[in-house]
């Protein structure tokens, strides 16, 4: 069993990697500045697997404070969650986003070997790949400029972290592209809950189902896709939270860079999503149709034949259980963590 050194532990993602990380035997320091995350969540996390992990407040661009952290635990590896991802603010502020993703990303590499660590799992996201690229994606295929700051943030860590195991053959990294991200822990005690109005469709979706918001816009009817709506691969969290388990595993036992899809390798439309919500927990998600949202692609799902393969990983859940566990955790906590 390992000691992982978890950055934004405290997040939607971290949060349930560090479920699965402490029923798997593992030891887990949480390393968070709690910028958009509670404290409630690693409370939390505990409760769900009676088991406890230490919790650190702190900046990835702090050096003292992850030196400090590295000389008071014997970390084996870390898990590197801990960044912004709002696509919009990341364009009105992109000199925020470089310094927190990618200037904090270097800091925590810095700050690993200084301390002789070189096993990295990096939250990175199928928005590293060229547009021109055709579903389902995969890792042999260009990555491209992303059309915002938040996705360069990803494609330029990407691109340090491979430059680096090359120059140091101490490292093994895992790249993990994550598509899209939903649902929650069965038991509907943690879950996602985004700050102000939510930017990605799940969240929004459960948000009209309990009243928070009025009704969803589904941006974009006229893309060539199934129904006109968008299609994403959408992967339950604690499949990915798994995913990161299998490449903590592989990065242990080898050396490099190398990067890995985290989708089902199923495409499915807004409209899909919307409606497969409501016939699942029978609630009504009042919307509309609005103009398409600025860089977004028709379609984006993944080829995930390499996680498979070389991970031994495979995603469990269906949509179905996706949208029964987004709406167990919302109507549960219908203000997130707030209560
Ligand atoms: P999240 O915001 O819930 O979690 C990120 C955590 O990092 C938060 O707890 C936040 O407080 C912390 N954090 C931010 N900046 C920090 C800093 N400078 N120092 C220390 N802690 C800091 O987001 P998430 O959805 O859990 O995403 C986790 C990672 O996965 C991020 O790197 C994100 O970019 C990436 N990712 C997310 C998605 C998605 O759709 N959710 C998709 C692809 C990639
Ligand atoms: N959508 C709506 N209405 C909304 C929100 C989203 O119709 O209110 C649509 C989008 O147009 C898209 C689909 O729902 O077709 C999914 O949108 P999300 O914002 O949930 O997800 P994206 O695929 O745009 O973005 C996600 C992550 C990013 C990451 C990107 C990589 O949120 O962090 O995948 O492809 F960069």
């Amino acid at each position: 069993m390992a000691n992982i050194l978890v950055t934004g532990g405290a997040g939607y993602i971290g949060s349930h990697t560090c479920v699965e990380l402490l029923n798997a035997g593992h030891s887990v320091v949480v390393f968070d500045n709690l910028s958009n995350s509670s404290e409630e969540a690693l409370v939390r996390v505990q409760a769900l697997t009676a088991k406890s992990l230490i919790f650190v407040e702190g900046d990835i661009r702090d050096a003292n404070a992850l030196d400090q952290v590295f000389a008071a635990h014997q970390i084996d590896a870390v898990i590197h969650f801990a960044g912004l991802k709002a696509v919009g603010e990341s364009q009105q502020i992109p000199l925020v986003y470089f310094d927190n993703n990618i200037a904090g990303s270097i800091s925590l590499v810095q700050a690993m070997q200084r301390a002789n660590v070189f096993n990295l799992v990096f939250s990175s996201s199928a928005t590293v790949y060229d547009e021109a690229n055709i579903s389902p994606l995969n890792e042999d295929m260009p990555t491209g400029m992303p059309s915002n700051n938040y996705g360069y943030t990803k494609l330029i860590v990407e691109q340090m972290l491979q430059k680096l195991a090359i120059a140091d053959a101490r490292w093994s990294i895992a790249l993990l592209r994550y598509f899209n991200p939903v649902g929650a822990h069965k038991s509907g005690r943690i879950g996602e809950d985004p700050q102000g109005i939510p930017n990605n469709l799940m969240p929004y979706v459960t948000q009209v189902a309990v009243g928070r918001r009025e009704k969803l816009s589904i941006f974009g009817q006229d893309y060539d896709t199934v129904d006109g709506t968008g299609v994403r691969d959408y992967i339950h969290v604690v499949d990915l939270a798994n995913a990161h388990l299998c490449a903590l595993n592989n990065r242990l036992e080898a050396a490099g860079c190398r990067a890995w899809n985290i989708g089902t390798g199923n495409g499915s439309s807004v409209l899909e999503v919307k409606n497969t919500f409501e016939q699942v927990n029978g609630v009504a998600v009042a919307f509309e149709f609005a103009p398409r949202r600025e860089g977004d692609v028709a379609t984006s799902f993944a080829d995930n034949a390499r996680a498979i393969a070389e991970l031994g990983w495979k995603p469990q859940y269906t949509l179905e259980d996706m949208l029964a566990d987004s709406w167990n955790w919302q109507k549960q906590n219908p203000e997130g963590y707030k209560k």
